[in-house]
């Protein structure tokens, strides 16, 4: 009877499976999100093809007519065909560097919160190396995310020399890119050029810092340059912690093809038999409507579906004693700090670098770090005393540590000079200036330690809230005095294996504490981090005009609650500029809020504006880092003139902002368009943040959503610095 019962399962299961994978009779997988359609070819025995991603097919001919003119290798392996570019390469026991992967089997099954996970086994036709790639749709957000698995049953072990996380094709066009570059003091700059012919690379080998340079993110435009609100446009990014390549390369043939993963440069990995090699995930879109819907749906996919830790909690205005105190760190500022910041509203202070070292005190960047215990000499009474004041004066309390790192005048470094990386024979080379290095966090003992500063500060002082968790120098001298020689070039992957180790160790134990993710400021601004992080720092410049250029660019795949954004005094530290404090509000509100500065140093006009902002900001909150964002105005277009706006996803409330920063004599500005309204509704506009009484004569007026998006609005703001933010609130009118 039981075995009766087995066999009736398995022949339902098996059912499934077939069924599914021939779902139309002739081997062509379906995954469909709400308004686009991908198809696969993945006939048994054969290589698998993507045939189309695009907007969704409507009918059985539109699926017909696609499926004939794509045709490219969905997973291209090195070795039958050598000349193109390849999604892996391995090189078998015998010597052999070939693959010729076939498919096996796929599965489909329902997923609990997304769609449907989309499994294609593929094996090598005489080899026992198996390949599994996977497609997870998140329907509502119109998100695919694509990883896959690797494992063989050869003999010794078998070394990959690449392992992408997927290959995307697009079909013949012409092609527009657009990438985020940056470096310190102006990440994620964004640039757009059209594709030529040949390789294209958006890559990062710095170890630590992985988006500080490029951002692993890539914007494709289908046929003419991008625009916000039209064309056809594709995007991905990859949520990896560590070096990364996402390669694009226009064929011959003209199909661009986008090769996605952990860059493979130095980092050739022996995989043993029997241990399954997971790629990192590649998130990807497509829209019809242009990038501003792109970035939509990455929004909406990291609130809802995860891709941003505890997306959908609402972020604490906070004040990072940083450009307050730098390494000054003391009790009497500290307090005061707090203090004042209750003041105009706050609700969070977080004690920057400086705070620890005992036999070392941390007085600048050559010292201390993994020596994390408190300096009494700076805090009296400990951090347990700091915590108190903080809830006396009604605010949490977070704290700055670097983990991963150490200084060569430091207790740690004394104590365990071996748990630096570096090479055989040579000196490490640290950060000039800083004897400041990474340790190996290849070995279990140094992951323990990081995994216990966390632990031990957060069961020591459970009123310790958040974290800024910091990594202020790369990896140099690659190569691990733990690893044996024949896995030095594993260094890399195993790092960033470890540090996710530590940050999953961290979630399971602590799901609530807040966690920032900084690198010398945007260094790690990326899903493969924001798995674990709630938001990211965007830059160490909080000069807000460069803000304006920087926080666009991270909009294009972070949603506004993610990027902190802060602001500090004038003149900005940074770049010397003197910008009025409204301006600078206005631009830090479109973040998660913050400020980062003396607050003692404002007169009382600019303490009352600051207690305005901060309460406009808490009014505000739920708009911006939950609603949907839409772009209006280039700053990159228009010399930093910019706009932008947050609607809420029943179009009955938003926050538009509008700044203009340089006054031109006899300018005359056109009209400022708004989007994403009902162009039925009717709205209630009212200028919000402003200094003295409201200066927009609109404020009592009601305009509907078509004259709001197709008209726009005159704004009295062609002044040197001038900005504007206005509140839209839908009414019924009887
Ligand atoms: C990095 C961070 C800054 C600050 C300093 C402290 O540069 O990006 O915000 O925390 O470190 O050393």
């Amino acid at each position: 009877m039981k075995n009766t019962k087995f066999i009736i399962l398995l022949l339902f299961v098996s059912l499934f499976f077939i069924d599914n994978a021939c779902a139309q009779g002739d081997g062509v997988i379906e995954m469909s999100t709400k308004n686009n359609t991908l198809l696969v070819s993945a006939k048994k025995g054969e290589a698998p093809l993507l045939l189309y991603y695009g907007s969704k097919l409507q009918t059985p001919q539109d699926r017909q007519f696609s499926m004939g003119k794509l045709r490219a290798p969905l997973y291209p392996a090195y070795g039958l065909v050598c000349q193109d570019e390849y999604a892996i390469q391995a090189t078998h026991t015998d010597g052999n560097m070939s693959l010729d992967l076939v498919v096996e089997s796929v599965e489909q099954s329902d997923e609990k919160n997304a769609g449907q996970l989309t499994t294609i086994r593929l094996k090598d036709r005489v080899y026992p190396f198996f390949v599994d790639l996977f497609f997870r749709t998140f329907p509502e957000q119109d998100i695919i995310e694509t990883w896959s698995e690797i494992q063989h049953n050869e003999k010794k072990d078998v070394v990959l020399g690449k392992a992408a996380s997927a290959a995307i094709s697009l079909p013949t066009s012409r092609y527009w890119v657009s990438q985020f570059n940056g470096r310190w003091a102006c990440e994620t700059y964004l640039s757009e050029s059209e594709m030529m012919r040949g390789v294209k690379l958006i890559a990062n080998k710095e170890g630590i810092h992985n988006s500080g340079s490029d951002n692993p993110s890539v914007i494709v435009s289908i046929g003419a340059p991008v625009a916000e609100d039209h064309g056809d446009v594709f995007a991905g990014t990859l949520a990896y912690v560590g070096n990364y390549k996402i390669l694009l390369n226009l064929d011959p043939s003209t199909r661009l093809n986008i090769i996605p993963g952990i860059n493979e440069e130095f980092s050739a990995y022996h995989l043993p038999k029997g241990e399954k090699f997971k790629t990192p995930s590649f998130i990807f879109t497509y829209s019809s409507n242009g990038k501003g819907q792109i970035s939509r749906n990455f929004h909406r996919w990291a609130i809802d579906q995860g891709g941003l830790y505890n997306g959908q909690k609402p972020k604490d205005i906070l004040l990072n004693s940083w450009e307050g105190v730098y390494f000054n760190q003391n009790s009497a500022d500290l307090n005061r700090m707090m203090q004042d910041f209750a003041s105009v509203g706050g609700e969070m202070f977080v004690m920057d670098d400086g705070w620890f070292g005992v036999k070392y005190p941390r007085n600048d960047k050559s010292s201390s770090l993994g020596d994390w215990q408190v300096d009494l000499n700076k805090i009296n009474g400990g951090i347990q005393a700091l915590i108190d004041t903080a809830h006396t004066n009604g605010l949490k309390f977070g704290i700055w540590i670097e983990p991963e790192m150490i200084n060569e005048k430091s207790e740690l470094y004394e104590k365990h000079p071996e748990w630096i990386n570096g090479q055989p024979n040579r000196k490490t080379i640290n950060r000039p200036g800083r004897g400041q290095m990474t340790m190996d966090l290849t070995r279990k003992e140094v992951c323990d330690f990081i995994f216990n500063i966390v632990d031990t500060l957060l069961t020591k002082y459970p009123g310790i809230d958040y974290i800024k968790w910091d990594a202020n120098h790369n990896i140099t001298n690659q190569g691990s005095f733990n690893l044996p020689p024949d896995k030095q070039s594993h260094y890399y992957i195993a790092y960033h294996r470890g540090l996710e180790g530590v940050f999953a160790r961290i979630r399971a134990k602590y799901p609530n504490v807040v966690m920032q993710s900084c690198a010398s400021g945007g260094g790690r601004m990326c899903y493969g981090f924001l798995k674990y992080f709630d938001e990211f720092w965007v830059s160490d410049n909080t000069d807000a005009l460069q803000r304006i250029y920087m926080q666009w660019g991270a909009s294009h795949f972070f949603p506004a609650g993610a990027m902190a954004s802060h602001v500090s005094a004038a003149p900005n530290h940074q770049t010397g500029r003197s910008i009025p404090l409204k301006f600078r509000f206005d631009v830090a509100m479109t973040g998660r809020l913050g400020m980062e500065m003396q607050i003692k140093s404002m007169n009382d006009k600019e303490l009352l504006f600051s207690k305005k902002a901060i309460a406009t900001y808490k009014d505000i909150r739920p708009l911006v880092q939950f609603g949907d964002m839409y772009r209006l105005v280039s700053p990159y277009e228009n010399e930093g003139m910019a706009s932008l706006m947050f609607v809420d996803r029943d179009k009955s409330q938003a926050v538009f902002f509008a700044y203009h920063p340089r006054v031109r004599a006899g300018e005359d500005l056109p009209a400022w368009r708004m989007s994403g309204l009902d162009p039925k509704a009717l709205y209630q506009v009212a200028e919000i943040n402003s200094i003295d009484a409201p200066r927009i004569a609109v404020a009592a007026n009601i305009v509907s959503g078509d004259y709001l998006m197709s008209n726009g609005l005159r704004l009295p703001i062609s002044g040197e610095w001038s900005s504007i933010v206005l509140k839209l609130e839908r009414v019924e009118v009887k």
